[in-house]
C-alpha cells in the first residue's frame, strides 16, 4: 500500500472525507455523532492527512494554542488501514510542521487505548486519568528541541 501525507485546512476538497473518518473512527464506535461544537474551530486548525488514491485514510488536527504550544486533536486512521505505519508518518509530518514553525511543545489528550502508540512517538504522560467522550484519557506532551532531518 502506498500513501501520501499532506497538510491541508478546512477549505480543502478533502475536508468532507476527513469529517467522515472522524465520525467512523472516533465517534460511531462510542455511539456518538460529531457535533457542531466538535468542528466549530476546525477553520483555525491545520490538518495532516494520509491519502491513498485520493481517498483520505487518516487525519490529525493541529491547533495552535500560543507562539510556543500546539495541541494535536482528532487523530484517526481508517479501520482497515491501522497498524501499517500511517499514524507514525502523520505524526512525523506534523512534528516537522511544528519544528519549522518554531513551536516548542506539543500536547494532546490520548485515549487510554492509544497511549502506547504515542509513547512510541516519544510523548510522555502527565497527570491523572480523566474522561472525555465517556472514555479514559491521559494528557501527553512532547518538547521540541532541535530540527530533525535538515
Ligand atoms: C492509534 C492510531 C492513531 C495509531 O495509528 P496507526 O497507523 O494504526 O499506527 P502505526 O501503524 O503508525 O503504528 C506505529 C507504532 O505504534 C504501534 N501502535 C499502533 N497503534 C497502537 C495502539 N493502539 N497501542 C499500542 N501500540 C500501537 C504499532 O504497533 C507501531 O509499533 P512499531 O513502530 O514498534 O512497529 C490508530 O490505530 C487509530 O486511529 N486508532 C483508533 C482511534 C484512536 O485511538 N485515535 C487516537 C485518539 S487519541
Amino acid at each position: 500500500m502506498t500513501f501520501d501525507i499532506h497538510l491541508i485546512d478546512s477549505n480543502s476538497i478533502y475536508y468532507e472525507q476527513v469529517l467522515m473518518i472522524r465520525q467512523d473512527v472516533l465517534r460511531t464506535p462510542l455511539g456518538l455523532t460529531l457535533s457542531q461544537e466538535d468542528i466549530e474551530d476546525d477553520g483555525n486548525q491545520q490538518i495532516v492527512i494520509a491519502l491513498e488514491n485520493e481517498k483520505v485514510v487518516g487525519c490529525l488536527f493541529i491547533k495552535i494554542v500560543s507562539k510556543e504550544l500546539v495541541k494535536y486533536r482528532q487523530m484517526a486512521i481508517a479501520d482497515n488501514y491501522q497498524h501499517q505505519g500511517i499514524g507514525k508518518s502523520i505524526i512525523h509530518v506534523a512534528e516537522n510542521f511544528c519544528i519549522l514553525n518554531q513551536y516548542k511543545k506539543i500536547e494532546l489528550h490520548a485515549r487510554k487505548t492509544a497511549i502506547d502508540f504515542y509513547q512510541k512517538q516519544n510523548f510522555q504522560q502527565i497527570g491523572e486519568v480523566f474522561y472525555e467522550v465517556g472514555i479514559p484519557h491521559l494528557k501527553m506532551v512532547k518538547t521540541l528541541n532541535k530540527a530533525k532531518n535538515p
